[in-house]
């Protein structure tokens, strides 16, 4: 069963907090789609206007401009809704390296208030990402959530303690909250500037240019590249999961592994060039390979991924030839 044939009640109303970023404004544009309301929280820190410029004259659509690190916002922006989507937080661990009292205070503290806020206005199911960072220096591939190590930057903490608040949520006040942790997510705008940017938008980008693109250690390292489709339908079946699927994280990925420097030189051949790469340095708090068992997921939520990561850096390529 693909996401669209999710149903729920047809006045449901769903928040989606870092509504106006890649994930969120997908998620967004994906649930007005299906005939539902959306409020979008967003700070626009990261995120962009021009992410939901195709939808923010929608009547279906609300946005509140705010700070999930703002209490009171976060009651505003939860009150009425049935569903919460959390999806705001800083991305990036080596920034977190940089900035960790900034990670603690967004990615916990504003993560908490919107736990605290969906419970005191009786939220039905609140849903929130996670990462693949979580699982540190754990070395076992596939990575299988009962199966984590050392965290090795304070992003990676931030959504393991977010992870901890949603078992909490769920086991002392009923929340119904589910944790998703994405496997490097790409596809359609995804920000490809600023020195904070993921890999695959960052090499698209420079190879449009006929620029050299910069591979970070030796492009042996690999990675669950999953595209955004993906996620958009793990976010709305997790909404949609029973309740004894509450209180848990769960991998969203494809279930694939593909090698930096197999990216590289796909993204060459569809694009048609024949760039050589540089090579800079590797990165602190970076993982080596990183490769999910989606089963949990499928078995619980439903989830059954229809994008391969060729389908997907298709579809993502046509985009940004488009829209750079
Ligand atoms: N993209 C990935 O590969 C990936 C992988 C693992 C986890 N995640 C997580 O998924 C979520 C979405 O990531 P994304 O890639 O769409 O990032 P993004 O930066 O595009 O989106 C995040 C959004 O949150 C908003 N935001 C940030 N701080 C805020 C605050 N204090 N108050 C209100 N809004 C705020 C930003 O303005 C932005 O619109 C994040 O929680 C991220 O940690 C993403």
């Amino acid at each position: 069963m693909g996401y669209r044939d999710v149903k729920f009640n047809r006045d449901s109303k769903f928040l989606v907090t870092g509504g106006a970023g890649f994930i969120g404004s997908n998620l967004c544009e994906a649930l007005l789609d299906m005939g539902y309301s959306v409020r979008c929280l967003d700070n626009f820190s990261t995120g962009k206007r021009e992410n939901i410029e195709s939808f923010l004259d929608n009547e279906k659509f609300e946005l509140i401009e705010g700070d999930i690190r703002d209490f009171d916002t976060c009651m505003r922006a939860c009150e009425g809704m049935d569903y919460v989507s959390h999806q705001a937080a800083w991305g990036s661990v080596p920034r977190s390296i940089e900035m960790p009292l900034l990670y603690e205070d967004i990615n916990i503290g504003g993560t908490i208030n919107m736990m605290e806020a969906a419970r005191q206005q009786k939220v039905k199911r609140f849903v929130y990402a996670s990462s693949s960072s979580v699982y540190g220096d754990e070395p076992n591939l596939p990575k299988r959530e009962d199966r984590v190590g050392k965290v090795l930057s304070p992003y990676a903490l931030t959504k393991k303690t977010d992870e901890e608040y949603g078992r909490l949520y769920t086991e002392l006040y009923g929340l119904e909250t589910i944790g998703f942790r994405y496997f490097n997510v790409f596809g359609r705008r995804q920000d490809p500037n600023g020195a904070y940017a993921a890999v695959i938008p960052r090499f698209i980008k420079a190879l449009l240019n006929g620029e050299a693109p910069t591979i970070n250690g030796d492009g042996k390292q690999s990675r669950d590249f999953t595209y955004i489709d993906n996620v958009i339908e793990a976010n709305i079946k997790g909404m949609a999961a029973p309740k004894e699927a509450a209180g848990q994280a769960y991998n969203i990925a494809y279930g694939g592994r593909v090698y930096l420097i197999d990216l590289y030189n796909k993204l060459c051949e569809i694009l048609g060039v024949d760039t050589e790469p540089k090579y800079g340095p590797g990165r602190a708090g970076d993982i080596k390979h990183s490769n999910a068992d989606i089963s949990k997921a499928r078995e619980l939520l439903g989830y059954a991924p229809d994008y391969s990561f060729d389908d997907g850096i298709r579809l993502a390529i046509d985009w940004y030839k488009e829209n750079l």
